[in-house]
């Protein structure tokens, strides 16, 4: 008879993993005291005190500022809405190029476009997944204006390098941390090592206000800027008192309301415990998965990763089963898991078909095929496990599971074919 759950054998594991995200008193009472105030958006657009939006609000945005250590946070409706600014408010002009990574949720690149900008790829690290700063340079162009450094699953890329490559080839920094909200390069918080950093609240982050994002910076001109794109593209400072637009340049409704504001109040003073409890799950899984032949966790000394998600990677030649194969056989035994993450984004008609109307406009190389990415593809095809249910208020026998399972496919390996 067979022993691997797929083929009719007993699970490991039958019940749901404990439900993230974890929402207690405090979020309820912030939340109430919204309610019961009558005012759950209290922005407007147009010029005054409510141009920047209402209490909880500042309150979210003072506190998260504060927490991660920048002058300046400006809450927006989603990270999605705080990139697009963000490549407003660094300066990037409609035709220029922003070099992204390609192995990352769909809006670091979108952004660009939906400013007409181009994001042109550049490939990852092998073993911790991010921008591969030796890269750069094979991507560089005379239309190159900024960089995206997402720090994926919470593990921070290489700034250091990434930086010094950017000061001296003139082009602004925008860090994505939607996925390492607390995490740290060389304890420099992420975030605050770019021109700006932009932070995703969306339900499965770190830390979360349903949907959300807010863009910290120490910089006054690229604040200001993202508070007008964020309102509709509006003036803050106006004295004339009659109701009357002063629209500077193209400006969108991303504000956040109150009600979210408010998750994010409560929740931002739990940042430091949920990170603590995800790295405490993630080392225990990646103390038990680097013994085993064929699978690996990297985590570089120097940095504080947050596991967002956590992965390892899969070495099939070792192993002796392809990695799908593999991951059917742990979804199978009740484990959830991601096989490669996303397909590197070039890989996606709106980019190989070049579909945005940015592309009309400008007057570049920007090539996307197969083959462009090499580590990204094979990263996507072969190689990356994600764990997404390494968080709290899941625990370390929770997390024992996990490992069981992957032990007992290996061990009966023989019951899979590729
Ligand atoms: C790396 C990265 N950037 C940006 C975003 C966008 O975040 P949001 O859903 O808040 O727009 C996400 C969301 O998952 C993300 O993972």
């Amino acid at each position: 008879m067979s022993k691997l759950a797929i083929h009719g054998g007993p699970k490991i594991r039958s019940k749901p993993f404990p439900k993230h995200p974890i929402i207690g008193e405090d979020e309820k009472k912030q939340v109430m005291e919204v309610l019961d105030s009558g005012n759950i958006s209290t922005f407007i657009a147009s010029p005054g005190e409510n141009f920047l939006g209402g209490k909880k609000i500042k309150e979210f945005e003072e506190k998260f500022s504060k927490k991660i250590g920048t002058k300046y946070g400006i809450a927006f409706n989603s990270a999605s809405s705080a990139l697009h600014a963000a490549i407003v408010a660094v300066g990037v002009q409609p035709g220029e190029e922003v070099i992204v990574p390609p192995y990352t949720f769909t809006s670091t690149a979108t952004s660009s476009l939906m400013h007409n900008a181009i994001p042109v790829f550049c490939d990852v690290k092998k073993d911790i997944y991010c921008l591969d700063p030796v890269k750069l340079k094979d991507v560089l162009s005379p239309l190159s204006k900024a960089v995206v450094p997402v720090h994926l699953f919470g593990h921070a890329c290489d700034m250091d390098d990434i930086m010094s490559f950017a000061r001296k080839n003139n082009l602004r920094v925008i860090e994505d941390c939607a996925q390492s909200p607390g995490g740290e390069y060389k304890n420099k918080p992420l975030g605050t090592i770019g021109d700006c950093g932009i932070f995703s609240f969306q339900e499965s982050k770190n830390m979360m206000t349903g949907e959300g994002g807010m863009l910290l910076t120490n910089d006054e001109e690229i604040a200001n800027i993202a508070r007008m794109v964020r309102n509709h593209g509006e003036m803050i400072l106006e004295s004339s008192k009659k109701r009357t637009y002063k629209s500077e340049f193209l400006g969108w409704g991303y504000r956040m309301t109150e009600l979210e504001a408010a998750l994010g109040v409560s929740q931002v003073s739990k940042l430091d415990y949920f990170n603590e409890q995800r790295i405490k799950l993630a080392s225990y899984l990646a103390n038990e998965i680097n013994k085993i032949h064929g699978l690996h966790h990297t985590k570089y000394d120097f940095v504080k990763h947050v596991y967002y998600q956590f992965g390892f990677s899969y070495d099939e030649g070792k192993i002796g089963i392809s990695r799908n194969v593999f991951c059917d056989a742990l979804r199978a035994e009740g484990i959830p898991c991601s096989d490669g993450y996303v397909k590197p984004l070039y890989l996606n008609p709106l980019y190989l078909e070049k579909r945005a109307f940015a592309y009309k406009h400008y007057h570049g190389n920007v090539k996307y095929e197969k083959g462009i990415c090499p580590v990204a593809e094979s990263l996507y095809e072969n190689e990356v496990i994600l764990i997404p249910v390494c968080r709290p208020p899941a625990t370390i026998g929770d997390m024992s599971d996990i490992v069981n399972a992957i032990h007992k496919i290996i061990e009966n390996k023989s019951e899979l074919t590729n």
